[in-house]
């Protein structure tokens, strides 16, 4: 690929991907002429997607469900080939060196585990130092930096299948990173997790983020992870990237809004998105008082949260 400078973590040029699905038909009958059908679609998951990361980054890669984020990922990962376009995963074109391309990454599905289900952790550890021949000194040093990060006694002895879902989750984190990976790739990693989880697994991958520089690329429906984690969003919709920029400059874009919050009588809140450029926020407060008790008012900067939805719903139109 031309023009890189070397610094990338991830390229991605005009990137495609098409799934071709079978036209299915309803009922008994519809189902028997399925099993001897030829009559396919074509499903464009991913259209022409170009982006580069830079080493170092955590960058969110969000869309609503469907979007093709996980497509993308699994593209970057190597488990899917494009349809056409570009890739190169810290210099590697994933899909063709799998092998070679599995030290240069870590992965981690929140939906499911990549650790032996029966063993201890740390024997899973073993196994992934073995297998990807990290040195026992480079592989002592890692374990030593989580245990400044995380309680590590607490699950190191014990087998995932006996863990709670963010004991699993933080193992799954950990085992991804034990290679010293230049790339990690976080898909929805804080799924099902309570609220102090989630804070527990973000402190984790900034403090790897930072002592390791290790590029980040996350998917996730929690703003909580994105304020938390990212200064530059990437967002797709329907395969196409609609927007890629810093966090801050999307807010800016939407720095006349506000989300005014009214506390009615039955001392219920209710919420609503104001651009203040529009709409003076007086005569709204005004002219709900006229149709229902206020008892209390509240003016907010817009949240990250309400920044994704209104982009959200305006490209879906
Ligand atoms: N193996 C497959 N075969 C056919 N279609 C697929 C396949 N995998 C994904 N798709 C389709 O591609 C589109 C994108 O799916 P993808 O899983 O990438 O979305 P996503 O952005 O990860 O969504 P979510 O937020 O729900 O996880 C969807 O329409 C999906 O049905
Ligand atoms: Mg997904």
């Amino acid at each position: 690929m031309n023009g890189l400078t070397g610094n990338e973590a991830v390229v991605m040029k005009n990137v495609c991907k098409d799934f071709k699905v079978l036209n299915r038909h309803e009922g008994l009958k519809g189902s028997i002429r399925d099993l001897f059908s030829r009559d396919y679609k074509t499903v464009s998951a991913v259209k022409d997607v170009s982006m580069t990361v830079n080493r170092g980054e955590i960058i969110g890669y969000l869309g609503p469900n469907g979007a093709g984020k996980s497509t993308t990922i699994k593209m970057m990962t190597g488990v899917l080939e494009p349809t056409s376009g570009e890739i190169l995963v810290n210099g590697k074109v994933p899909y063709k060196n799998r092998t070679e391309n599995c030290e240069n990454i870590g992965v981690v599905f929140g939906q499911r585990s990549q650790l032996w289900w029966a063993l201890p952790l740390v024997e899973s550890f073993k196994l992934l130092r073995d297998i990807y021949m990290v040195p026992q000194k480079d592989y002592e040093g890692m374990i030593e930096l989580y245990r400044s990060l995380v309680d590590l006694e607490s699950i190191l002895h014990k087998p995932v299948r006996q863990m709670s879902l963010g004991q699993r989750t933080l193992s799954d984190i950990l085992a991804a990173f034990i290679h010293n990976p230049p790339v990690v790739f976080l898909d929805e990693p804080t799924i099902g997790l309570d609220v102090s989880m989630k804070a527990k697994i973000r402190e984790l991958i900034l403090g790897l983020n930072k002592e390791k520089n290790t590029t980040v690329i996350l998917t996730t429906h929690d703003m909580g992870d994105v304020d938390a984690l990212c200064r530059r969003i990437v967002i797709i919709d329907k395969g196409m990237k609609i927007y890629d920029n810093d966090i801050d400059h999307l807010k800016n874009y939407f720095g006349s809004y506000r989300t005014l919050k009214l506390k009615l009588a039955d001392d219920t809140w209710e919420e609503m998105l104001i651009d203040e450029k529009t709409t003076d926020v007086m005569d709204v407060i005004m002219a709900r008082q006229k149709e229902t008790k206020i008892k209390d008012v509240k003016i907010l900067e817009i949240s990250t949260e309400d920044v994704i939805k209104k982009i959200y719903e305006g490209s879906s139109k």
